[in-house]
């Protein structure tokens, strides 16, 4: 049995996420010892915590198995080595491009449909309004919906050179005064749909480290709906300073908020939470613009926030304009209506809490 033998029985491995190339062709054996009654390959990965490790590993010591003699026993070991190559176009995601922005703040809820967009484009306008230096990043994967809210559906943003060589940024689009990217940019609707686990969690990164957003007095980045990995590892991953949290008043609702705040307390994250934003906390008919009918109680926000001993940071009332203007991409708040005044009201507030 020589070298060749076992190089020969490796060649059966192919990477399927290398145009199915072998494993001998494409470099990554790394090592052979051939001692007696025992040979151990060692495969060299050229990325720490490839995620095709495990399945190549298994494949090589099966190969192994297969051609040599059953007296023989075989080990497989993987390693780590350099990877001497320059960085692939666009990928060198470090956290240079957030190093001009003041506060990082993470729009989250425990569940879709509760008003999370809507709060994040109307504070980041009322923000902007303020004075203050605003970009929003939408990394909802499942359903962007800045593009619709800001009236920005199917532009594309530019891209030029970054410092670094071979390095490409991607500028936000500007508009009312804010800067905006979403992961809704880059795919059409719907296509957004399939990004799954690691796949949308680099796509989002990258949709954030990648882009060119200068000097900032804040980003907030409209969370997916939801608590799972994707999240966590946004929120480890991107240095955010904190939460808000958007939730609607009904006490079902509380159950799904925890779990938001829990993500953001977890001990691998521990940040802190800004506060609680009640939406659509009660109905005000556009006819009769001074009633307020408080459909699911008065105190279900105030209550909630208590329980989880967190501010109550605003109340956001449900009137079809809010909508209306969601859908014109037009955001209430850079109006003088009374439910563009509540995002003005809920921006001042957290502006006070961030100095
Ligand atoms: N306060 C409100 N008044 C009226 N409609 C609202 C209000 N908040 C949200 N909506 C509408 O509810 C729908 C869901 O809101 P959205 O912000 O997309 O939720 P999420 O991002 O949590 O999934 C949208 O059609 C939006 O226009
Ligand atoms: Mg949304």
């Amino acid at each position: 049995m020589t070298r060749e033998d076992i190089l020969q029985a490796l060649r059966e491995v192919r990477h399927p996420a290398r145009q199915d190339r072998d494993i001998v062709d494409l470099g990554m054996v790394h090592d052979i010892e051939i001692a007696a009654g025992k040979v151990t390959v060692t495969l060299g990965f050229p990325k720490r915590r490839d995620p095709l490790t495990e399945y190549l590993v298994g494949s090589a010591r099966a190969a192994l198995i297969r051609h040599l003699p059953s007296s023989v026993a075989s080990e497989v070991k993987a390693i780590v080595v350099e990877d001497d190559k320059p960085k692939k176009k666009g990928l060198a995601l470090g956290l240079e491009q957030l190093a001009e922005v003041r506060h990082i703040v993470g729009i989250a809820s425990g569940k879709g449909g509760v008003g999370k967009s809507t709060v994040a484009v109307n504070l980041a306008c009322a923000l902007a309004r303020m004075g203050y230096r605003v970009g929003l990043a939408d990394a909802d994967v499942y359903g962007p919906s800045v593009p619709v809210m800001t009236g920005t559906e199917g532009a594309v943003p530019a891209a030029e050179p970054g410092a670094e060589e071979g390095q490409e940024l991607i500028l936000p689009l500007e508009k009312y005064g804010v800067k905006w990217m979403s992961i809704g940019y880059f795919a059409n609707r719907g296509q957004a749909l399939i990004w799954r686990g690691p796949m949308a969690c680099n796509a989002l990164k990258q949709m954030i480290l990648q882009v060119k957003w200068g000097p900032l007095d804040y980003l907030l980045i409209d969370m997916p709906p939801g608590t799972g990995d994707i999240h966590i590892s946004l929120v480890q991953d991107i240095p955010m300073e904190g939460a808000v949290i958007v939730t609607t008043p009904q006490t079902v609702a509380l159950a799904d908020v925890e779990k938001g705040v829990n993500m953001f307390r977890n001990e691998n994250v521990n940040r802190p939470i800004f506060g609680l934003v009640e939406n659509m906390a009660w109905f005000t008919p556009e006819a009769h613009p001074d009633e307020k009918y408080y459909i699911f109680g008065q105190d279900g926000g105030a209550q909630m926030a208590r329980e989880l001993g967190i501010d109550l940071l605003g109340r956001i009332p449900l009137v079809q304009g809010i909508r209306e203007s969601g859908d014109a991409g037009e955001p209430v708040a850079l109006g003088s209506r009374p439910d563009g005044l509540a995002f003005l009201e809920l921006a001042g507030r957290l502006a006070e809490k961030l100095g």
